[in-house]
């Protein structure tokens, strides 16, 4: 079925100027750009939003680096879009990432691994909502 997935393209990428080039391998990957937004994430939207991450170790330094600069916020549609994405963007770590894969193309580190892609769909949902009112999505 077509369905929606929510990106970030995070700031080590927007850095180095590769906004074009992670969303044209997700376009060749079949996903759609039907929203999407540069954004400066405060602290309080980047904590609200890694929530679930709170007790893990890396919690705040996730936070400072999520807020080093721009984002781009997107939701992506296509067939299976949130593991199409998954499979897209590579394992977390760019170490193990696959050859192709925008993580393993483009990743300096576990942190800055360049893009996040929602989980399951049901989180899908929350981290659209999160970032994105409905007249903001174009179909
Ligand atoms: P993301 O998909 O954005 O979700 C949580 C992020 O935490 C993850 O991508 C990584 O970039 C970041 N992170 C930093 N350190 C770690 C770590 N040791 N294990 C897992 N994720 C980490």
């Amino acid at each position: 079925a077509v369905t929606r997935t929510f990106s970030i393209i995070k700031p080590d990428a927007t850095r180095r100027n590769l906004t074009g080039a992670v969303t044209k391998m997700l376009e060749e990957a079949g996903l759609r750009v039907v929203a999407s937004k540069r954004i400066h994430m405060t602290r309080e939207q980047a904590e609200g939003f890694y929530a679930v991450h709170k007790e893990r170790p890396f919690y705040g330094e996730l936070c400072d680096f999520m807020t080093s600069g721009p984002v781009v916020v997107q939701v992506l549609e296509g067939e299976d879009a949130v593991k199409r994405n998954r499979d897209v963007m590579g394992a977390t770590n760019p170490a193990d990432a696959a050859e192709g894969t925008i993580r393993k193309t483009f990743a300096e580190s576990i942190e800055a691994n360049t893009v996040h892609g929602s989980d399951s769909e049901e989180n899908a949902k929350i981290e659209i909502d999160y970032f994105f009112d409905k007249d903001e999505i174009v179909g």
